[in-house]
């Protein structure tokens, strides 16, 4: 396979062309005529045709690379491809796999024919598939819900594309056509042996907080399965909440701008001054903002480039899309993965003083956000106990945010 068409519903986007170790990419002159701004800053819309070889982004444009999922969703891929006798798929071969079944609004063609029917999602099963296609690529057939639903959402964890019912009685895969009376969810699955793994509740209880503290998060839930475990549901945001058939294009920070997210050295700086470029909106930079506070003081420290988004309106409008993958998280930079104005550790309040300045940002309305994420923050004993989360996690946790605090100074 050499050629696949890139489609927004039924527009036809553009062509996209492998050779020779690079991509190629042409927009179609009808889209030319009435453009959308889908990737405004690396692949602006324009006669001609553009080379793609950043490593990285699997030598695809990023507009399309971010169709792709990562780690777990690349492993359901491969294993279905292996499935078939294809060793190493190409990313052309990996769209047309997945057709219309991608996040986001675009979709591919040629397509292979999706999955006909949709199945119930056994929860257990699906989470001890994963696991074992996680410890083993070659392993064992897959779980069916994996099959059908696995393979789209980005993000390194174990993940599922879901169907749930408004009142939550039904949940089936959902990668594509959503049924009447039911919403588009991702729930990322607890893998681990034991029922004490508090993981999914330590994201449930993130989400309270961030909503708390002001932040735009989409509605999350914890799911039982059979035997007890808790997995992490969240509405989707790339479909319309009030038509989940309706796709909605998403774009994340790291592949607009032509980062590595893997690479820790991007600044919070650069992310606020594209949200103001790109949304010109004042709110969408103080929403940025809090997000950031929030992921400093909650030590949310997976805050990568790829955990940041956009989202585009039919009008070719761009905002933040809502907040996702909030919990504490260490890691071994000791910091924020994103830099916070130059600075990884030993944050202090002029850091933040001198970042909100330099985005016209007053102190009045900095020292407002402060109080609220910090107030919110203090809802955590509470907010993880009534989650079930144990006394252990929840002192260490507890004691990380104040430490944080007193560095802050305010
Ligand atoms: N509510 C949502 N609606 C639509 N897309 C989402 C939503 N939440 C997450 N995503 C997409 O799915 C990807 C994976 O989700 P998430 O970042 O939560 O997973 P993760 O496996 O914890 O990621 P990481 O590899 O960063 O640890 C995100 O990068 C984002 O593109
Ligand atoms: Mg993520």
């Amino acid at each position: 396979m050499k050629r696949l068409k890139v489609l927004m519903g039924d527009r036809i986007v553009g062509q996209l062309l492998a050779q020779e170790g690079a991509h190629y990419f042409s927009f179609d002159e009808s889209f030319i005529k009435a453009p959308l701004p889908l990737s405004p800053y690396k692949l602006p819309v324009a006669p001609g045709v553009s080379e793609h070889r950043e490593g990285y982004f699997l030598t695809l444009p990023g507009l399309i690379y971010d169709s792709l999922p990562d780690r777990f969703g690349m492993s359901v891929l491969r294993k279905n491809f292996q499935d078939q006798g294809i060793l190493s798929p190409t990313p052309l071969q990996m769209l047309s796999h997945l057709g219309s079944r991608t996040m986001g609004a675009l979709s591919y063609s040629p397509a292979e024919d999706e999955p006909a029917a949709q199945e119930m999602i056994d929860l257990a099963n699906a989470a001890r598939s994963a696991k074992s296609l996680m410890q083993m690529e070659h392993a064992d057939t897959l779980d069916p819900a994996i099959v059908k639903a696995g393979g789209t959402a980005g993000g390194a964890t174990p993940k599922l594309l879901a169907a749930i019912s408004t009142n939550r009685s039904q949940i089936i895969t959902g990668p594509s056509v959503i049924p009447a009376e039911m919403e588009a969810w991702l729930i990322k699955l607890n893998t681990s042996d034991t029922k004490t793994s508090s993981i999914c509740q330590l994201e449930q209880t993130y989400f309270e907080l961030a909503k708390a503290a002001g932040i735009r998060v989409p509605e999350t839930m914890l799911i039982s399965d059979k035997k007890g475990m808790q997995h992490f549901a969240i509405r989707r945001f790339d479909r319309k909440q009030e038509n989940p058939n309706q796709r909605v294009h998403i774009h994340s920070y790291a592949a607009m701008t032509g980062i590595d997210f893997s690479h820790p050295g991007t600044d919070y700086e650069d992310l606020l001054r594209l949200t103001k470029h790109l949304t010109r909106n004042f709110e969408d930079l103080c929403e940025q903002f809090r997000r950031m506070l929030f992921n400093l003081l909650a030590s949310n420290r997976d805050d990568h480039a790829k955990n940041f988004s956009f989202t585009m309106d039919s009008a070719g409008k761009w905002t933040n899309t809502p907040a996702y993958d909030l919990l504490y998280t260490d890691n071994d930079l000791g910091g924020n993965w994103m830099l916070i104005g130059g600075k990884r550790n030993d944050i202090r309040y002029d850091d933040l003083k001198r970042l909100a300045d330099l985005m016209g940002i007053p102190q009045r309305r900095l020292n407002e956000m402060l109080e609220q994420v910090q107030d919110a923050l203090a809802q955590w004993p509470a907010l993880g106990k009534a989650n079930g989360i144990g006394t252990g996690l929840r002192t260490v946790v507890q004691s990380v945010i104040e430490d944080l605090n007193r560095t802050l100074g305010k």
